[in-house]
């Protein structure tokens, strides 16, 4: 991990050790194991005790001499197992206050994807793609999916504008081609939609509020600032990739088996799949890359605003997932129509 190694040597002090958030610990027989986005670190007999010891008190709020006296070890003891823990990425000391340069744009790239490739796990095996392919969702649920995906794509109209009239001078190119590429592509959806509904019908439809947390914080960052805005972006897209072998063969998988059990969806899937090859061929995927490389290097507080958006934008879309799953299941009635006075 030669990014998290790299960012540790800037910190000043390494007195406040903090027990990574993200980390899992099991143990058994003596055994500590504990892991991190995708590695694992074993402790075995007296590290894993002390490592027990120790354990309650890695909350980043402790120096560690009072945590050497309060669990009766030598400092020298304790520093040590967590200088190892922190080489292994699972321990981190909190920064001081510190708010030089911390990385180049493109060690923040490398770290954005591990930490990314992490949080989109849990989008990965969301029940919403099972009941898909294997034909239990309703057909409420299926055409939901598709017009929650409609208005999110759609937003891309309102977030991207608003992204590249605030962006550094920097970010401001890229944004601003971004926005010029992709402010249409909500149309693509649309016109497989046209397939089975109305044009009037679907431009009136509502999406749902999941759906507009999703695009809201989007806008909200995209006015506050604009590298953290693309790094939470960055995490949608990388949704979208299909670079490698593996992950394309997955979204065909997935659109074979909807296209089996939905019969109807056909010209919505061919809609879906028009948009990723057009994000492809507009080489979106390599976008934030592209900003990375241009940006000066950032600061702690930099590093952190955009690594928090990214994080909570794998919320919010887990929200949108399970806002499309939750509200259509129970709901049979799509698209969603605004009210008024004759409907209420
Ligand atoms: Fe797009």
């Amino acid at each position: 991990m030669p990014t998290t190694t790299r960012a540790a040597e800037f910190r000043t002090s390494k007195d406040l050790p903090l027990l990574r958030r993200t980390t899992t610990v099991a143990g058994t027989n003596g055994q500590v194991v504990i892991r991190h986005l995708n590695e694992e670190v074993v402790l075995e007999n007296e590290a894993a005790h002390l490592f027990n010891k120790l354990r309650p008190e890695l909350s980043g709020a402790s120096a560690i001499a009072s945590i050497a006296e309060k669990v009766a070890e030598r400092p020298a003891r304790v520093r040590a197992l967590l200088e190892q823990l922190e080489k292994a990425g699972v321990v981190s000391f909190q920064a001081g206050g510190n708010e030089g340069a911390l990385m180049s744009g493109m060690e923040f790239y490398e770290l954005h994807r591990r930490h990314c490739n992490a949080w989109l796990e849990d989008i990965y095996v969301h029940p919403l793609w099972e009941k898909i392919t294997t034909g239990k969702a309703t057909r409420a649920q299926v055409l939901g999916f598709a017009f929650e995906k409609y208005h999110y794509i759609e937003a891309a109209f309102e977030h991207m504008g608003t992204a590249a009239a605030n962006a550094t001078p920097e970010m401001m190119p890229h944004l601003a081609r971004h926005f010029i590429e992709e402010y249409t592509h909500g149309d693509i959806y649309r016109k497989g939609l046209r397939t089975l509904f109305p044009d009037d019908v679907i431009l009136r439809s509502q999406p749902l509020p999941s759906t507009r947390a999703l695009v809201n914080y989007l806008n909200e960052t995209a006015q506050r600032n604009s590298f953290a805005y693309y790094s939470g972006n960055e995490l949608l897209q990388m949704t979208e990739n299909t670079g490698d072998q593996s992950a394309a063969d997955a979204v065909n998988d997935f659109y074979d088996a909807m296209r089996k059990h939905y019969p109807y969806t056909d010209k919505l899937i061919d809609s879906f799949i028009a948009h990723t090859r057009a994000d492809q061929a507009l080489e979106h995927q390599d976008a934030f890359r592209l900003m990375c490389k241009s940006v000066p290097p950032l600061t702690r507080r930099e590093v952190n605003d955009a690594l928090n958006v990214a994080r909570n934008m794998a919320e919010h879309l887990l929200l949108f997932l399970d806002g499309i799953d939750t509200f259509y299941a129970k709901f049979a009635t799509v698209p969603r129509l605004p009210c008024d006075p004759l409907s209420e």
